[in-house]
């Protein structure tokens, strides 16, 4: 089971419309690994990989012309091929299909339009807009030169033929239009949002996420607490203050913050309620913000008890967490799945923020944050290693997120 069924069917087809460098596949990518964390089966169907998967790379800009009717009629089919694909995905179970394609004709979006609501499905166009050159001249040095389409060309010449491909597209876009369905257009990589017709559960996720959406390459630092008492009896849960070493902990990495973000910078710290994650973040130079959606999973009527006694007081129940673990709920209290589902509202403050952000928060929570930014299988993250006293650096860049792991010294 993926994610409990919502009364309404979330199947979903959202069409990205827009010129080249215009960020679409970027958010496309962001949208698959937002709407997969939270338990959508969710795809994206590229038509450029279709392209070069077919018909191999090194097409230089003639091919892109609207001139070329060979080349057009190829294109188009290559198109249809990928949203033909996109729909049987969904026959077979798929939720929520991203047709990452440039749309930008209002014929080829009708043609689209007609196509997902013949099978019953709901359309969404998420177009990208953006007139800022220096956004776009970015964002093709650091995306379009490295693809396929240009290895071993000198730069120069593969950035005059990629403008005269935008240019290409360029003499025929029109931008989507009142009447042509649900669509959401987002201005200057989210500096505005313009919507029409975005009306339920999961568009309305969507919406929201794409206005808190940015390209900003700020580094984000996952951290469990200190060591608590508890941790040093294997007891789940409870609200333990630290031990000697978790105290140890929070000097080292108030220190590690500051010199690694630098002394009296600009950044979000976000920490639980808890007593050990508030005395792990007592020496830090800015005030955390509390948030209860970053507690412990919530062990019901485990909490407090070690594993062992788990185990021999509640073997059936300690066998069923072995088993599937992800789902599994405590009797009175949470799984990971429902972790995820709670944690999200932090998420999309992480996501918001332009400065570095600092998370201070538990074993749970740092797996399943950390399985959105490294994009693994939710149904992982229950089982993934955090270990205490170490912080993981994750830094955005252009083709995805680098990581940094640093285990902090604790032991005199
Ligand atoms: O053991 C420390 C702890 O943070 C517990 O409070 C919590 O129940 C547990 O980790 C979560 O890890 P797991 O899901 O592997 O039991």
């Amino acid at each position: 089971m993926a994610h409990e069924r919502r009364s309404e069917t979330p199947q979903l087809v959202l069409a990205m419309v827009g010129l080249p460098a215009r960020g679409k596949s970027y958010m496309a990518h962001r949208l698959r690994r937002y709407l997969g964390w939270l338990g959508y089966r969710t795809r994206v169907f590229n038509v450029g990989s279709y392209r070069r998967a077919r018909l191999g790379v090194r097409h230089r800009e003639s091919y892109f012309s609207p001139h070329n009717t060979a080349a057009q009629r190829q294109r188009e089919a290559l198109a249809d091929l990928a949203l033909a694909d996109l729909l049987d995905w969904l026959r077979s179970g798929g939720e929520v299909g991203i047709y990452d394609a440039t749309n930008t004709t209002r014929a080829r979006r009708a043609r689209v339009r007609e196509r997902v609501e013949a099978v019953g499905v709901r359309l969404l166009f998420i177009e990208s807009i953006c007139d800022d050159p220096s956004l776009v001249e970015a964002n093709i040095r650091e995306t379009k030169l490295q693809s396929p389409d240009y290895v071993e060309m000198d730069p120069e010449i593969a950035l005059a033929d990629f403008r005269a491909r935008v240019a290409h597209y360029a003499s025929v876009y029109e931008t989507v239009q009142s009447g042509e369905g649900s669509f959401v257009k987002v201005i200057d990589v989210g500096r505005r949002l313009e919507a029409e017709l975005v009306r339920g559960y999961l568009p309305g996720k969507i919406l929201f996420f794409l206005a808190n959406g940015h390209a900003g390459r700020r580094p984000i630092l996952l951290t469990r607490h200190g060591e608590s008492l508890f941790n040093l009896e294997d007891r789940v849960g409870g609200d333990p203050g630290l031990s000697p070493r978790g105290e140890r902990y929070a000097v080292a990495l108030a220190g590690f913050v500051r010199l690694r973000l630098g002394a009296g910078a600009d950044i979000a710290v976000l920490s639980s309620t808890l007593r050990r994650t508030v005395e792990t973040t007592a020496l830090f130079e800015v005030a955390p913000q509390r948030w209860r959606a970053l507690d412990e999973i919530d062990a019901g009527i485990c909490d407090g008890k070690t594993y062992a006694e788990i185990a021999a007081a509640l073997p059936q129940e300690y066998a069923a967490r072995q088993a599937d673990k992800f789902h599994y709920r405590y009797p009175g209290g949470e799984s990971y799945r429902d972790v995820i589902g709670r944690v999200e509202p932090v998420l999309l403050e992480i996501e918001r923020q332009r400065r570095p952000v600092v998370v201070v928060a538990h074993q749970s929570i740092i797996r399943v944050l950390y399985s959105y930014f490294q994009e693994l299988p939710a149904e992982e993250c229950a089982w993934l290693r955090i270990p205490l006293h170490t912080v993981f650096e994750l830094r955005p860049v252009a083709t995805g997120l680098e990581e940094e792991r640093h285990v902090l010294t604790v032991d005199p």
